[in-house]
């Protein structure tokens, strides 16, 4: 069984389809959800861990004296925890270099559109639908990839499109593609779990 840590700041909801299919989907009997770090006290995600009873933590940045006192925190409970694979969903931050280090093609991270189009620094959330909607693309879709140093360019574990019409509002775009990554995000655990089975 892998142990899981999902690292969250916001709804969650891509941390409660991990979890869904570790209970009743393709996770199940394979993965488990040991851990939930948030650096964000009011994130929604924070109160779906606890209804799920999985240990929850929170670490504010502001109360670190730096970035890398801040990660070493975070590493600390990861290796506590024996996790086996980090998921970033949601993740505002950007994971110090000793965690990525520590966990060489170990952490993931969803993206909400077709990688390398649409990534890179500012290109989050609805920035990202946006900016499909106004270069008038036919699709976009949503891209788990490993983490590495650089924003958003590890290589791409699954990516999976969606189809977008002239109507379409980048909310539109939005709601299309969360449901595409509540799919594929654990799928590519489990490719990834077997590549280190
Ligand atoms: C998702 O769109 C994901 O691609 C991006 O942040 C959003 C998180 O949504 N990295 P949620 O918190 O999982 O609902």
């Amino acid at each position: 069984m892998m142990c899981l840590a999902v690292l969250v700041s916001g709804s969650g909801s891509n941390m409660q389809s991990i979890v869904d299919s570790t209970k009743v989907g393709i996770l199940r009997g394979v993965a488990k959800v040991v851990l939930v770090i948030s650096n964000n006290p009011d994130a929604y995600a924070l109160e779906r861990a606890k209804n799920e009873n999985i240990k929850v933590i929170c670490f504010k940045r502001e109360k670190y004296d730096d970035e890398e006192s801040f990660n070493d925190v975070i590493l600390t409970e990861l290796q506590i925890a024996k996790v086996d694979i980090i998921c970033l969903a949601g993740y505002t931050r950007m994971l110090g270099q000793k965690i990525i280090k520590t966990y060489p093609r170990r952490i993931l991270n969803i993206h909400p559109s077709l990688l390398p189009k649409f990534g890179g620094k500012g290109m989050y959330g609805h920035y990202v639908h946006e900016a499909v909607v106004e270069a008038k693309e036919t699709k976009s879709g949503a891209t788990v990839h490993f983490v590495e140093e650089e924003y958003d360019t590890g290589k791409s574990i699954i990516q999976r499109e969606i189809k977008i019409c002239n109507a379409d509002t980048s909310q539109d775009v939005a709601q299309k593609v969360l449901s595409i990554e509540h799919q594929i995000y654990p799928e590519a655990i489990k490719k990834v779990i077997e590549e280190h089975s």
